[in-house]
This record gives C-alpha cells, structure tokens and sequence, in this order.
C-alpha cells in the first residue's frame, strides 16, 4: 500500500471525457480545470488497478529515469455512482502525442525512414540505460527456465494450437522451421542458454516490464521526447531486459490486436488427427507500415532476427545482453499464445483455409524465434 492521496471526482470532471481504451480498464481522458488529466477505471477487479497504483509509486521512487518519463501521478479514490460505482480509480496528467505504435502506423515515406530510425534509437537506448540501473536479486536462477516451462506447458494444453506446437517441423512463409517443443528444448539445453541465463541471472524484484508501443507516448517537448505508463504488474520478478523485449513485441502484439494478418493453413480443416505443417501468413497493413514497424521486429516478415542490435551499441559490444533480449522476446511471445487464446477463427475470406486467430499467429511468430535462436547456436 502507498499513502498517495485519496480523491473524488464531481459529475462536472465527466462532461468532456474522452474513452483512450476501453479493455480491461476504461481508460478515460477528463477536462479538469488544472488541466487534462487521465483516469485510469477497474472494470472488475480493484486489487490489479490498486497493484498498479503501487507500483508506480515505487518505480517513481526507485528509479530516476523512470521518474523523469512517468506522468505525473495525482492520486486513487473510488467512483460514485454509475455502473462502475465502487470501483477503483487512479488519475495521471495526461500526456499529448500519439502512442509509439500510432506513430509507426502513421508515418509515410515523406516523413523519412531517417526520422524513424531516429526515434526508434533514442527511445531504445535510453530504456537500455534504465535496464542497466537494476540491481539483481540471488534468488533470481532458474526464473527464465520456470517461465518458459510454464508457458509452453500452457501452450501445449490448447487445442489445435497445442497440436502446432507439438509438430516436428512448420514451415511458415517458405522457411522450414523447427517445431517449437523442439527447439525450446534445444535452447534450455545449450550451453549458452547455461551460462548466460542459468550462471549469469540478471533478475530484479522490481520493475516495469512493459516498454510496448502502445505504453509509449512520443512528445518532442518532454526532456527526453517520450513519456512511459502502464507497468505490468503481472509479474513481480523478472529480468528488467524482457521490458525492452516488449518493445520488439509491439510488432506482432499491435498485428494482432489489430487483426491485421492473414493465416493460410489447413488447420480448421476436418481432416481427423493431422494437419499440415505449411503456414502461410501474410499481412493487410500497407507495406509502409510494416517498414516502419520493421526497425524493430523482422521475424515473421522475412525470417531474420530483429535487428535492434543496429540501435544501439551495447548490444553489438555485449553478446549476453543480446541474447538475454532474444530470450525475452520468446518468453514475450510464448506467455502471448496463452494469455491471448481465444476460440473464435474468423473466417471472412469465403474459405476455411483462410482465418485469423491471434494464438496462432503469436504462435506462428514464436515457432520462428526460437528456431532463429537455435540457429544461432548451431551457427
Ligand atoms: N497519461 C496518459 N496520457 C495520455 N494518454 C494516455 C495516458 N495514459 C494512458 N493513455 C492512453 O490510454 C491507453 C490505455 O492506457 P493504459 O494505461 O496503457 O491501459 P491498458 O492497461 O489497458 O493498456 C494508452 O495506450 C494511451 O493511448
Ligand atoms: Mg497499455
């Protein structure tokens, strides 16, 4: 618990809102006379919202950078009246400018790769620097192991998209893959997944996770030109690079959000025990936006790794930083496939080979790292 200060709010502060998002909080901007400020509702469950409200207070105060990019946080109460009477809410200044992801959806060839290469670099290195400020805990050897177990367990329990996973081989887009239960296997059993994340841990007991596009909001006129919210206060340990991961995984977490790829498989076909190890995916973004996007993620577009380690030179100078991000961005991936999994196929284009499923996807994209990664072992 914190002693941030306790607030109401007057039906007066909801006559000019604004919905930001509606998900699993209703995310409001309200016009107050000191200013715009951000209202942040549980829809079900006070405990998270109040997790949330704990953690950036302790974020403010542990950690300088972070501090700088926060908002400014302006205190909880609790809404009266209404359908949402009861429940928990946190006010924020709110902050002017698109999300990193709206931004990268918007540009256009006139605004310059140039610009997005710049952006990009800044926003990636000074998040390296607050990942280096974390101090790891003794406790933290075997973290990576357990989560990766956890989620592919998790996977494997899911209906066709279990199936996949289990499959000795995909090809997706033309590249014969290894199967994911595989290849996860190699990389835990290497000698570099021993000495990097086994001997080397990197784990911390308090941070924010959760530097995606979306939690991103760019604004030239902040002293480093972006602002950050919304710690994922799922976890509590973790290694504070799996943050930065979650910047990689804006790529294949806003396609899918978005619904903004194609699957081509026979998966949904009634054809008994089997299913056909070819994927074909491919996207409805215009092909700008995907460039954009491909500064940080490649991946699924054209089977190479993300080339982050062109942004910033700790990466190319520290190969375990490297890898330690790869890693993340697996976990990312993998804990996605669960945490996303939903029943429903789409199928909209008049035939059952074509869908959307946004475990499938995610999957699609994990079964593609990981074999990049052993790969990369191999190599
Ligand atoms: N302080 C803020 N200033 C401006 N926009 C904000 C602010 N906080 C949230 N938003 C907008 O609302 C969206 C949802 O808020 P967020 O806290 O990320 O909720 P969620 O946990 O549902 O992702 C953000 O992606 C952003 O577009
Ligand atoms: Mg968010």
């Amino acid at each position: 618990m914190n002693d941030s200060p306790s607030l109401s709010l007057t039906p007066d502060d909801f006559k000019n809102h604004r919905i930001l998002k509606d998900g699993l909080f209703l995310v409001l901007a309200l016009e107050r006379p000191e200013g715009a400020v951000v209202c942040k509702i549980a829809k079900e469950d006070n405990s998270k919202v109040q997790r949330e409200v704990d953690r950036i207070c302790s974020l403010k105060e542990r950690y300088s950078h972070l501090e700088r990019w926060m908002p400014d946080f302006l205190g909880e109460g609790i809404i009266q009246g209404g359908v949402l009477e009861g429940h928990l809410f946190y006010l924020q200044n709110f902050i002017s400018g698109p999300t990193l992801s709206q931004w990268l959806q918007q540009q256009t060839p006139a605004n310059g790769n140039e610009d997005i290469l710049a952006t990009t670099r800044g926003v990636v290195s000074k998040l390296l620097d607050h990942v280096e400020d974390h101090t790891p805990i003794d406790s933290g050897r075997g973290w990576f192991d357990g989560m990766i177990h956890a989620a592919l367990t998790r996977i494997l329990e899911i209906p066709l998209v279990g199936d996949i996973a289990r499959l000795p081989d995909v090809t997706v887009n033309g590249h014969v893959r290894r199967g994911l239960r595989n290849s996860i296997e190699s990389v835990i059993d290497s000698p570099r997944f021993n000495t990097t994340i086994r001997e080397n841990q990197a784990i911390s007991e308090l941070g924010h996770w959760n530097f995606h596009g979306e939690n991103i909001i760019l604004n030239p006129d902040l002293d480093d030109g972006f602002a950050i919210i919304d710690p994922d206060v799922s976890l509590n340990e973790c290694d504070p690079i799996f943050g930065l991961a979650r910047l990689l995984y804006t790529f294949p977490h806003d396609a899918a959000e978005q619904v903004a790829y194609l699957i081509n498989s026979d998966l949904l076909m009634p054809k008994g025990d089997t299913i056909d190890s070819r994927f074909d995916v491919s996207f409805i973004w215009p092909e700008q936006t995907l460039e954009n996007y491909r500064y940080l993620y490649r991946g699924i577009f054209d089977g190479k790794l993300p080339q982050i380690h062109s942004l910033d030179q700790r990466f190319s100078s520290d190969p375990s930083l490297w890898y330690r991000l790869e890693i993340s961005l697996l976990l990312c991936l993998l804990r996605g496939v669960g945490i996303n999994y939903r029943t429903h196929y789409p199928l909209n284009y008049g035939d059952m080979v074509h869908y959307q499923n946004e475990a499938v996807f995610l999957l699609l994209n994990a079964i593609e790292l990981a074999d990049m990664i052993v790969a990369g072992h191999d190599a």
